[in-house]
């Protein structure tokens, strides 16, 4: 938060519209130093998303953030690619320039380890994708959960799914990768589709990014109508749910999200209910402690404008 050091972040994503725009978030906003961004398959391939990550990062001219090459599929269980909602691309949409610099020569789990090794303090790691990368991470390397400050994800939901009826793609994409997690002792935030579904990007948000001076705001914009053309078709919404960015703004301001620390588990076999993740909101599970501050409530006002501040502080720099 202002005032305080930046916060170190490793950036764990899937781009992605969603991802995109937290990618943008993350650059404009000065609370947060962004140590890396490693790539995982989701929304399309592993290979379109660290394309798609380092055209965003060459679009603001920040190609020298390192992106290293995550998970091609799940830890185990079928591969789901979002293809459906985000493109042939992944980032459907404008033009974007091509990448000039490679990912760097290590994979996701091997970067991950030596930033959070090589830090001198605790490190935050943001998950806007299936957690295929972390939980290998976890599963190789369990001595590294003191060096994670805690891990921030997109993911579940306290209520229905989206890629099915009762599961988030993500924690459908790979619930075995998110059980290690939610079984790790890590400290953990959760951002499910509860809270996401009211960070709408309406008519006066896009307004908004379209007024702006410069290719970020116009880019961003055009995004939104991708996206939003998705989530009509797909889901009835008249506004596209801006997912990702709400892993980041808690780290610019602590009001913006409430939570409520609940245990939640991910269902590894129902027939119908695979990737379901399940939230103890009532305590209801008195065997099983609270591991997971889940977010509930969404200051949408204040979402957009810490958003939109950064956006247009990063495409005037
Ligand atoms: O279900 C929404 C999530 O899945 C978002 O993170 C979106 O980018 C996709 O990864
Ligand atoms: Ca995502």
């Amino acid at each position: 938060m202002s005032g305080d050091a930046p916060t170190p972040v490793l950036f764990d994503c899937d781009p992605g519209h969603d991802d995109a725009v937290a990618i943008l978030l993350a650059l404009g906003s000065p609370d947060v130093r962004l140590l890396g961004i490693t790539t995982c398959f989701g929304n399309c391939a592993v290979e379109d998303a660290t394309r798609n990550a380092q055209r965003v990062l060459a679009l603001v001219g920040r190609e020298d953030v390192p992106v290293a090459v995550g998970a091609a599929g799940p830890m185990r269980g079928e591969l789901a690619l979002g293809n459906y909602v985000h493109g042939v691309s992944g980032l459907d949409g404008p033009d974007l320039p091509e990448p000039t610099v490679a990912p760097v020569d290590e994979t996701a789990t091997d970067f991950l380890a030596r930033c959070l090794t090589e830090s001198p303090e605790p490190v935050t790691v943001v998950v806007t994708g299936p957690m295929t990368n972390l939980g290998e991470l976890l599963a190789e390397r369990p001595e590294l959960t003191g060096r994670i400050r805690e891990i921030i994800f997109m993911g579940g939901s306290t209520e229905r799914g989206n890629h099915t009826p009762t599961a988030e793609f993500n924690t459908f994409a790979d619930p075995e990768a998110l059980d290690v997690v939610l079984r790790s002792g890590v400290p953990l935030r959760m951002v499910g589709l509860n809270l996401t579904h009211q960070a709408l990007a309406t008519p006066e948000v896009v307004e908004r990014m379209s007024a702006m001076p410069h290719d970020v705001g116009r880019t961003c914009a055009a995004w939104m109508g991708f996206f939003g053309d998705s989530y009509e078709r797909i889901w009835e919404f008249a506004a596209p749910p801006v997912h990702d960015p709400c892993t980041i703004v808690p780290l610019l301001d602590p009001d913006v999200i409430g939570w409520r620390n609940c245990f939640v588990a991910v269902e590894l076999d129902g027939t119908w209910t695979r990737g379901t993740t399940v939230v103890d909101l009532f305590d209801r599970l008195p065997d099983h402690e609270p591991n997971v501050a889940v977010a509930l409530e969404l200051d949408a006002e204040r979402y957009w404008d810490l958003v939109l501040a950064a956006l247009d502080r990063l495409g005037s720099a």
